[in-house]
């Protein structure tokens, strides 16, 4: 009788944990989603009424607000917030500020001088066309594509990703770079570009071949010669040291080739998606928020970074599709991750962390820079993890 009623108790215990998806006491993935996004919500109004005009937010840093010019790399960000808020909100305010941050942008169609228009224009018009269908997107778009792949060296088949400090490097190519190929493979695809699907292609393949350790961890930076397409280094810029792990570096690399194998449908791609995840994962503290660099643990006080965290959570949920086997723990981690970010540590309070969405991101460390701070593309890669969790209907 006492065997019975324990294994009928286990029964109950465990359809109530497939059912609701949480141990006893926790939130469900669907209340803290709902939290979050009109948390999310609120800041992002409450940022408008304080941006000046023709501004980005970039951080709060030093107890200062900084905000940057349509130029810097993460002017995307907040627009890109603000579709993925209307996306499961439907607020029609929230709209109308996400099509003018979004507008606002209509110049970097034409940069060809920087490889992050994909950034900037597959966040904000990208997801805007998604989302309202509005193809007067569709151009600039198509413009930014093009003129990110007028950076392609075909002889040493890569997109060039800065040229500034020329005395440094030749021909520089981080890591980054898998996700500017979004917007190319998107043009692409819609318009059957051959050259263009060459172009992100090309790119991606050779990225597979020289950025990566035997142990599927990346290089933050490879400099070619473009003469001949020879590597002059492979080094890191934000990372701990050239060797180690730069934490968001491995997230760019397991988001890039994740998105490329949705895009393309290359298996290679996936392969290498799935074994960036499998050395990622051992590397993860218990909250599932990576330290800044894998490699930096023995720095007293290190800090963990929620942006990586984040971009992480977004792509293991992605890539949970392709790869059945792997699926669950794929999944247990992106939820772990996403739990920890919007706790009270992470999430931050309306009329708080001067509307931010999250606290504790880490831009560039070695150069003192936006250390534990907030850092837009946290905020935008968090939303969309918790929406591509809903996507997978568990809750
Ligand atoms: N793409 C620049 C960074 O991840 O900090």
């Amino acid at each position: 009788m006492k065997k019975l009623f324990i294994t009928a108790l286990a029964i109950f215990s465990l359809a109530s944990i497939s059912c609701v998806g949480t141990q006893s006491g926790e939130k469900s993935m669907e209340q803290i989603t709902k939290e979050v996004m009109e948390v999310a919500a609120a800041h992002c109004k409450n940022m408008d009424a304080t941006l000046p005009e023709g501004r980005c937010p970039r951080t709060f840093e030093r107890n200062r607000f900084v905000h940057t010019d349509i130029y810097w790399w993460c002017s995307g960000f907040y627009p890109g917030s603000m579709w993925y808020i209307y996306e499961y909100t439907k607020d029609e305010e929230i709209k109308a500020l996400a099509e003018k941050h979004t507008l606002k942008l209509d110049p970097l169609q034409w940069v060809t001088t920087d490889h992050d228009v994909g950034f900037q224009l597959f966040c904000s018009y990208g997801n805007g066309y998604r989302l309202t269908g509005n193809e007067d997107y569709v151009p600039v778009l198509r413009n930014g594509a093009k003129s990110l792949a007028s950076r392609f060296n075909p002889t040493i088949g890569s997109l060039r990703s800065w040229d500034f400090k020329k005395e440094l490097w030749d021909f520089p190519v981080i890591i980054d770079n898998m996700m500017n190929l979004e917007l190319i493979m998107w043009v692409a695809n819609r318009d059957g570009d051959e050259q263009l699907k060459h172009v992100a292609k090309t790119h991606a393949n050779t990225t597979m071949k020289n950025h990566f350790r035997s142990d599927y961890s990346t290089y933050h930076l490879v400099d070619y010669n473009p003469k001949d397409g020879s590597i002059n280094k492979k080094q890191t810029v934000q990372g701990f040291a050239d060797e180690s792990r730069w934490a968001r570096g491995q997230a760019w690399a397991l988001y890039g080739f994740t998105m490329m194998h949705r895009m393309t449908g290359e298996q290679a791609y996936l392969k290498q998606a799935t074994k960036v995840a499998e050395m990622i994962l051992p590397y993860l503290p218990e909250d599932g928020i990576p330290y800044w660099d894998f490699n930096s643990h023995d720095i007293p006080n290190d800090l963990q970074d929620a942006s990586a965290g984040a971009i992480m959570a977004s792509a293991l949920i992605e890539l949970s599709g392709f790869v059945p086997e792997r699926s669950e723990a794929y999944l247990a981690v992106a939820e772990r991750q996403l739990r920890t970010l919007a706790s009270d540590e992470y999430l931050a309070q309306p009329g708080t962390n001067n509307n931010f969405i999250l606290r504790h991101g880490v831009g560039h460390k070695p150069a003192g820079g936006e250390v534990d701070v907030p850092l837009t593309y946290a905020d935008y890669y968090f939303l969309e993890g918790l929406l591509r969790w809903q996507a997978l209907g568990r809750e």
